[in-house]
This record gives C-alpha cells, sequence and structure tokens, in this order.
C-alpha cells in the first residue's frame, strides 16, 4: 500500500513584533480583552518587502534540511494561501523559483486558513496516485498586510508566518491515514476582502472605500468553526475507526483559544494532548497548522507511531481534519 510520509517540517516566522499594548495605542481594546476572547498576546508582523514568497522560501529549506533531500529532487510544490506576493505568478512558482527546484510543477490553493490542509490532501492523493514521489507543501500568508488597523474586531486577531512539510513516497503503514475537506460557498460573505478582484478592481474609489482589507462577523465565524470542527472530527475519526483516545496529539488551526479548548473538550483530550501557540503568533491563516506542527516536532511533543489530528477552519468557508500516524 502507498502512503504519504511527512520527512520533514519547517516554519519560518518575521522577526517584528506586535504586542496588545501596541494595540491599545491603534484602536479601541485592551491587553485583557484580547487575552481573555483569543488567547492571543503578540504576533509577528512582515515588513515592507517582506513578501509571502519569503517567508515561504525560510519555511521550505528548514523543511527540506529536516528531511535532508535537496530541492532538485522535488516533483511538485503546492502552497495555500491567500496573500500571493501579487495576483500572478503564484506563490508556489516564486518559490520554485528561489528554490531552483527545477523538477518541481507548482500551484497556489485558496482556501481561507485551511488552505494547507487542503494542499496537503491534495499532495497526499497525487503521491497514492503514483506520480509523485516528493512533494512540498506550504502554508504562508501574511494577512496583516490586508488587515484594517482602524477596525478592532480584526486587526487584534491576525499575524504572518510560513510553514513547510517535505512529503515522500512511501510503503508502510505509518503516514497520512485520512483526510476530510469540506466547504459552504453560502458563508462567504461572513469573512471576506471585496477589493481588487474582478468583482471591484483597485480603483481610487475600492481604496477610498477600504475594500482592500478583511471585513469579518466574527460571531458568525466562531460559531460556526466550532460546529463545523466538532463534526468534522467526530467524523474523522469514526471513518478510521478510531475513538479520541488514540489521539495523541491534536494540532488546531490557532484561529481562537476558545475555539480549540472547545474542540478538545468535545473529544475528552487533556492539556498535554493539545498544541497551542496562539499566544505567539495569532491567527496566521494557511500557516498556523504547519507552523504548529514543526514547532510541536522539533520540540520533540510528536514521537513515532503517535497518532496526530490536524484541523482547520477558514474563509470561504472551508474546513477540514487529517489523521497523520507519525
Ligand atoms: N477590543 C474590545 N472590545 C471589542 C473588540 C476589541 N478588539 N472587538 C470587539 N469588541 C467588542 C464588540 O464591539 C462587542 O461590543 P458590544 O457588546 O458593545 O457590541 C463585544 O466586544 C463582543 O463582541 P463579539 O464579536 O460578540 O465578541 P466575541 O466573543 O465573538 O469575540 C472574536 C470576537 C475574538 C473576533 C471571536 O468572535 C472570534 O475569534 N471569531 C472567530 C474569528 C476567526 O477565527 N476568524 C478567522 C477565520 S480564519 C481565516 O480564513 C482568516
Amino acid at each position: 500500500m502507498i502512503r504519504t510520509r511527512i520527512i520533514g517540517t519547517g516554519s519560518h516566522i518575521p522577526a517584528k513584533v506586535l504586542t496588545n499594548k501596541d494595540l491599545e495605542t491603534l484602536v479601541d481594546t485592551t491587553d485583557e480583552w484580547i487575552v481573555t476572547r483569543t488567547g492571543i498576546k503578540e504576533r509577528r508582523i512582515a515588513d515592507n518587502g517582506e513578501t509571502s514568497s519569503c517567508l515561504a522560501h525560510q519555511a521550505a529549506l528548514n523543511a527540506l534540511d529536516m528531511a535532508g533531500i535537496s530541492a532538485a529532487e522535488l516533483d511538485m510544490i503546492i502552497v495555500g494561501t491567500v496573500t500571493p506576493d501579487m495576483p500572478t505568478p503564484s506563490v508556489a512558482c516564486l518559490l520554485q523559483d528561489k528554490l531552483k527546484a527545477l523538477k518541481a510543477a507548482a500551484f497556489d490553493i485558496s482556501a481561507g486558513c485551511t488552505g494547507f490542509l487542503y494542499a496537503l490532501s491534495v499532495a497526499d492523493s497525487l503521491i497514492r496516485a503514483g506520480n509523485h514521489k516528493k512533494v512540498l507543501v506550504v502554508g504562508v500568508d501574511t494577512l496583516t498586510k490586508i488587515t484594517d488597523y482602524t477596525d478592532r474586531t480584526t486587526c487584534i486577531l491576525f499575524g504572518d508566518g510560513a510553514g513547510a512539510v517535505v512529503l515522500s513516497k512511501d510503503n508502510g503503514a505509518n503516514g497520512i491515514l485520512s483526510s476530510l475537506l469540506y466547504s459552504d460557498g453560502s458563508c462567504g460573505n461572513l469573512l471576506y476582502m471585496p477589493g481588487g478582484g474582478s468583482a471591484n478592481p483597485a480603483s481610487p474609489d475600492t481604496i477610498a472605500k477600504r475594500y482592500h482589507y478583511l471585513k469579518m462577523d466574527g460571531n458568525k465565524v466562531f460559531k460556526l468553526a466550532v460546529k463545523a470542527l466538532e463534526d468534522c472530527v467526530v467524523k474523522i475519526l469514526s471513518h478510521n475507526n478510531l475513538t479520541s483516545d488514540a489521539i495523541d496529539l491534536l494540532i488546531a488551526h490557532q484561529a481562537n483559544l476558545r475555539i480549540i479548548q472547545a474542540i478538545a473538550k468535545r473529544l475528552e483530550l487533556p492539556p498535554e494532548k493539545v498544541f497551542i501557540n496562539i499566544e505567539k503568533y495569532g491567527n496566521t491563516s494557511s500557516a498556523s497548522v504547519p507552523i504548529a506542527l514543526d514547532e510541536a516536532n522539533r520540540q520533540n511533543r510528536i514521537k513515532p507511531d503517535d497518532l496526530i489530528l490536524l484541523n482547520a477552519f477558514g474563509a470561504g468557508f472551508t474546513w477540514g481534519s487529517a489523521l497523520v500516524r507519525w
């Protein structure tokens, strides 16, 4: 049986820190409100010129280094992102060039904060179909470039970063056991950026209307996220004839500590089986799951044969889960 193994993980976070105290000087908010409602204490901000492909490049180099392979061996690069350097070319193509991964085909996937899980699932399918052996999957976003720092309901949430995994074809029992992906386009208006596409091409008018920033109904997103993720994690376990006590580590999208805690409670997971780093980075969108996976891996929170549950939820709406036997 062909399986997809994760043979390397990597991440890269910008150096510039924006704390809750800094945000208190920009909008009407408090450190106490942000920590209580979200769990976030600070986030990282990409500098001018520090693009999504720059962050993706560093994360990819770290993942390739751990995997012990060269970029020349990659036959596919898939990047989950909603903040490409520019509409075209894709981040994946820019990254292919930076890495000199000359053999690799490359494309982006836009699935909000679920982008990494979508990319992982597609890569897994390509490998198990038999046509690809070594695939680089990256989740990267620079959401702070499309964040409105006059809107206190969104600007407290987002940070920038990139995470990457190197996947390899394998014949053993371990690897990606299964993934489940979902979308509900009817909820698209709850989290969106109206400007810059074919609906509202950039113009002085779209800039004046602040159309080039994210708009979100956070409370509705919160409730839908909890419900969708609870259903999804229960389904993926039952599809694999597993119960939640088999999970060794939950690595969830770091959007809101209360959402992660609700899923952990539903699965009856003790705190030591739930990986949390939201306090340092906020919601890094597509990058959040692979950054958390890389940190957990480098902190030796993941042992051979451990069962890892990944999940994410984001704009679209999109959501999904994956089960990995390490
Ligand atoms: N500081 C102080 N008060 C605030 C702030 C703030 N930064 N933001 C909102 N408030 C106020 C509101 O105005 C409201 O005041 P009111 O009661 O006088 O009207 C009050 O706080 C409560 O607002 P809610 O929106 O109901 O607060 P909630 O508990 O839902 O928390 C939050 C808001 C943190 C945004 C939460 O809803 C959330 O995390 N939602 C999920 C968001 C998410 O994960 N989005 C990303 C999806 S991924 C992607 O694709 C990018």
